[in-house]
């Protein structure tokens, strides 16, 4: 399946359950001073995960161009990217954990066809902010995921913020088993060793982090989703990395071609 039918069929399945598509919002924020790029496809809609009104309603969807540094230094393995499209899926302030985690199960295994036994989920484990996300592994559980392929981890894992301050919230993570052999006894998806491969973000956006590193209530609970185009295209297609897919190759050998001719500039 090439990326651009991936893209359609997930704006098409968030439409047909209710979602009004957004167009991408430029890579240079707009209304945002705290970051220099559009790192992430929540980061347009922050006014509407504080509780504005967004024209368009309570279900939203769009493909979100986003440059994203923080993770840099883990480009070059077989799924970081600076530059990526990001598909995105929001409740504000509408549907809540089950729903949504039902919607990623379905679109994952009913319109991408993913077998469910290549799937392995996280969730968050809890701490002194927020209790033990039970009620999310059990819609998983409910959905169709064993319990041998949930995994709880902690904040570094499983909760997810934009930067140093601003809404934020436990999230449950999809993760594809690539097939490759497990590293080791303890091979599971927080492994950095490749076979498993983060698919899909789903954030759980109840809390604001202020300054003074505490955490309140947003107004509403929201849910905001993330799923890599590049990463899901490359896998779809049983390659190795996104650079081997149609997104990147035609360019990658014609700079080939380019540096074999000895025609790029030093
Ligand atoms: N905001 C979440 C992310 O970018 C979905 O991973």
């Amino acid at each position: 399946m090439k990326a651009i039918e991936i893209r359609e069929k997930y704006l098409k399945f968030f439409e047909k359950n209710g979602h009004k598509v957004i167009p991408s919002a430029p890579l240079i924020p707009e209304n945002d001073s705290s970051v220099l790029f559009t790192t992430a496809g929540m980061q347009p809609l922050v006014p509407y995960l504080l509780g504005n009104k967004h024209p368009d309603g309570t279900r939203l969807t769009d493909y979100q161009k986003c440059l994203r540094t923080n993770d840099i230094e883990e480009v070059g393995d077989n799924r970081h990217l600076t530059y990526f499209e990001m598909l995105g899926n929001w409740s504000l302030g509408d549907y809540l954990k089950e729903e949504s985690i039902q919607m990623s199960y379905d679109f994952l295994t009913k319109e991408l066809q993913i077998p469910a036994g290549k799937i392995s989920v996280t969730c968050f484990a809890g701490d002194e902010d927020c209790e033990k996300d039970e009620l999310t592994a059990s819609c998983w559980k409910k959905a169709g995921i064993p319990e041998e392929r949930i995994y709880f981890y902690g904040k570094d894992d499983n909760w997810w913020i934009a930067g140093e301050t601003g809404p934020c919230g436990p999230d449950t993570e999809m993760f594809y088993d690539t097939g490759k052999e497990p590293c080791g006894p303890n091979c599971q998806p927080s492994c950095d060793c490749g076979k498993y491969v983060e698919i899909w973000n789903n954030v759980f956006m109840e809390f604001y982090k202020n300054e003074d590193g505490t955490y309140s209530k947003l107004k509403q609970k929201n849910v905001d989703t993330g799923m890599g185009l590049e990463r899901i295209a490359f896998l779809l297609q049983g390659k190795e990395t996104p650079f081997d897919t149609e997104l990147f190759k035609p360019v990658m050998d014609e700079l080939k071609e380019l540096s074999e001719n000895d025609n790029i500039a030093s």
